[in-house]
């Protein structure tokens, strides 16, 4: 299995802390709290990367599972909880997430700059298995850039900084090169319920959000 974040997989946090100030950690975290985690709930990180929210939720309680395709990112990972939370167990999976196919198990399912990977098509089949992945009732999480809306200013300058960021990974990790997803429209055409969206802003405005999807029994 190729790892294609074997490069970048070791700076990762570090690079999204430096591009974002820390914003992209606040979107990943934003719905992971008491009152959206309940302890025994059973959340999956899909795509986890070095996982500091995975962390989050089983530090609340949760049973939590976590999937990444890269050897580099699930060492990350380990050495994250190794030295931040030792106590806990989380189960980790080495595999792409279309292998994994324990269907109506997760109570959550967290997404977070996973999706952006994958060209359209491909991410539409992903965000499909991971729903497929959660309970009847399963909460979906979805945090990645924000779709770009305002005035022209705005909205280029949204552009300007989501292209500079998938440049650099379609070079670095051969990620597909696309334009920003209107994740919320997605996840309705899927049958979700959009219940809840958070925003995070960079120079005043709005770059990344965190969106709250539920399953309809
Ligand atoms: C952009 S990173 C995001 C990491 C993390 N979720 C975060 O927010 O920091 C995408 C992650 O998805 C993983 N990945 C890509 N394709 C995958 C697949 N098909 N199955 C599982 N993981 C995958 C990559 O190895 C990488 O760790």
């Amino acid at each position: 299995m190729r790892d294609k974040y074997k490069y970048i997989g070791p700076v990762y946090d570090f690079l999204s802390n430096l591009y974002s100030g820390k914003n992209i950690h606040r979107c990943k975290t934003a719905m992971l709290d008491v009152e959206t985690v309940k302890p025994g709930d059973r959340i999956l990180f899909a795509g986890v990367g070095h996982g500091r929210d995975a962390i989050r939720a089983a530090e609340l309680g949760a049973d939590v599972t976590v999937v990444d395709l890269s050897e580099t990112m699930l060492r990350k990972f380990g050495d994250a909880q190794k030295a931040e939370a030792p106590h806990l167990t989380i189960r980790r999976i080495h595999n792409d997430i279309m292998n994994v196919d324990d269907f109506g198990h997760y109570d959550m399912v967290v997404a977070n700059f996973f999706l952006n990977v994958f060209d359209e098509d491909m991410m539409v089949k992903v965000l499909e298995h991971l729903i497929r992945l959660g309970t009847p009732e399963a909460r979906i999480v979805v945090g990645d850039f924000c779709y770009p809306t305002g005035n022209i200013v705005a909205r280029m300058f949204k552009k300007l900084y989501w292209y500079m960021a998938v440049f650099i990974f379609w070079l670095l990790a051969n990620n597909a090169f696309h334009k920003i997803y209107n994740y919320p429209e997605h996840m309705k055409r899927l049958g979700l319920d959009v219940t809840e969206k958070k925003h995070f802003k960079l120079l005043n405005m709005n770059c990344y959000w965190s969106i709250l999807g539920q399953k309809r029994a």
